[in-house]
C-alpha cells in the first residue's frame, strides 16, 4: 500500500486525486544495537533507502505527481542533486507524464542519473550549481504548465511527513531525538509538520555539512537552502536545532553503518549519525536516524572510501594468502 492509500485522511488528495503509487513508504525502523553501543543511546534506523527509487524523496513525489496529474500539468520538472530527479522520472513515468530534470552539470552521482535515464525523462547537466539549476527551474515551471515538483511544492512535504507517522506507529512511541540530513531543509520541515499533527515532540536535529558547497555527500551539496527561513523559525521555536559535520566525520559514520550494522546508505545519509558524536545526549536516549538514500546511489564513495579489491590466481593457496 502506497502512501496515498495508507494516509488518505492525512493528505490533502480527494476522489479526484489519482491513486499513483510505486509502492513508496512502511520503510523498517532497524535498531542499530551495536552503533548504539558504541554511541551510549538506543538507536533505530529509519531505512529510507528502501523506498521504491532508493531515497526518501518517493514518499513526496508520489503525492505531488499524482496533484499534477488531477490539476491538469503537463508535464514535471524538477532541479535535483539526484534523487528526487530519479523520484520525479520514475512517477512521472508511472502517471504517463514527461519529465524535465536539471541537475548541477558532472556534480551527480552516475547511478541517480541513470535512474532518471532510464524512466525516460529529458536530463540536463547546467553548466552551474544546484542553486542555479533550481532558479532556472523556478522560472521554467513560472512561465509554463509544467508542475515544479522540487520540496517548494507543498505536495511533496505532505507526503513526506508520512514518514513520521511510520516511525511512531512502528515504534509504538515517540522518540526522544531525531536526527536528519539537512540539504534545503524541506524534509526537517516534512517531519516537524508529521510530529505537529500527531501531537508530538521529539527533539529534531538537521545536520549539514560544515561545507555545503564542497561537501562530498553531493546529495546535499546546497549553498542556499531554500527551506532556510522555514528552518530558521523551527530553531528559534525550540523544535530543531541545526548541526554541522565535517566530510571525514560523515565517511567515519558511513563506513560504522555498513561495517557494524550491514546497513548501507549513500553518504549523505550517514550525517545524522556523524552528528551524534556531537550532541552528548544522555545515556539510554531513544534515538530514530533518518538514512534518506541507498548505498547503490553513490558507489564513487566506496571506491575512495574503501580498498580496492585484490585480484589473485584461481589457487586456494593463493587466496588463502590474501584472506589470512
Ligand atoms: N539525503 C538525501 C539522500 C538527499 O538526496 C537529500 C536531498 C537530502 C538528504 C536532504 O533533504 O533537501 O529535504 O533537506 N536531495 C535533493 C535532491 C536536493 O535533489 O535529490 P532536504
Amino acid at each position: 500500500m502506497g502512501v496515498i492509500e495508507r494516509y488518505r485522511e492525512r493528505l490533502p488528495v480527494g476522489p479526484e486525486t489519482p491513486e499513483l503509487t510505486l509502492g513508496e513508504g512502511s520503510t523498517p525502523l532497524v535498531e542499530a544495537p551495536r552503533l548504539g553501543e558504541r554511541l551510549g543511546v538506543e538507536l533505530y534506523l529509519k531505512c529510507e533507502g528502501l523506498n521504491p527509487t532508493g531515497s526518501f524523496k518517493d514518499r513526496g513525489m508520489a503525492v505531488a505527481v499524482a496533484k499534477a496529474v488531477e490539476e491538469g500539468a503537463e508535464g514535471v520538472v524538477c532541479a535535483s542533486t539526484g534523487n528526487t530527479a530519479a523520484s520525479a522520472a520514475a512517477y512521472a513515468a508511472r502517471a504517463g507524464l514527461p519529465a524535465v530534470v536539471l541537475h548541477p552539470a558532472g556534480a551527480i552521482a552516475p547511478p541517480k542519473q541513470a535512474q532518471a535515464r532510464a524512466a525516460g525523462a529529458r536530463v540536463l547537466g547546467v553548466r552551474g550549481s544546484f542553486d542555479e539549476a533550481l532558479r532556472r527551474c523556478r522560472e521554467l515551471a513560472d512561465g509554463g504548465s509544467y508542475a515544479l515538483v522540487n520540496s517548494l511544492n507543498p505536495y511533496r512535504l505532505e507526503g513526506q511527513k508520512t514518514a513520521a507517522f511510520e516511525l511512531v506507529d512502528d515504534a509504538g512511541r515517540v522518540p526522544d531525538v531525531v536526527v536528519l540530513p539537512y540539504g534545503g531543509g524541506g524534509n526537517l520541515c516534512a517531519y516537524a509538520k508529521g510530529f505537529a499533527e500527531l501531537g508530538a515532540q521529539p527533539q529534531l536535529v538537521a545536520v549539514e555539512a560544515a561545507k555545503r558547497d564542497k561537501t562530498f555527500a553531493s546529495a546535499i551539496r546546497i549553498s542556499e537552502p531554500v527551506h532556510r527561513e522555514d528552518v530558521v523559525q523551527l530553531v528559534s521555536e525550540g523544535q530543531a536545532e541545526v548541526v554541522a559535520v565535517r566530510d571525514d566525520e560523515i565517511a567515519d559514520a558511513w563506513l560504522e553503518l555498513a561495517g557494524l550494522e550491514g546497513v548501507f546508505c549513500e553518504p549523505a545519509s550517514a550525517a545524522g549519525v556523524a552528528a551524534l558524536r556531537q550532541l552528548a545526549l544522555d545515556r539510554g536516549r531513544f534515538v530514530v536516524c533518518v538514512l534518506t538514500g541507498h548505498g547503490l546511489k553513490d558507489t564513487a564513495a566506496v571506491e575512495q572510501l574503501t580498498e580496492a579489491p585484490a585480484q589473485v590466481d584461481a589457487r586456494l593457496d593463493a587466496i588463502l594468502q590474501e584472506v589470512q
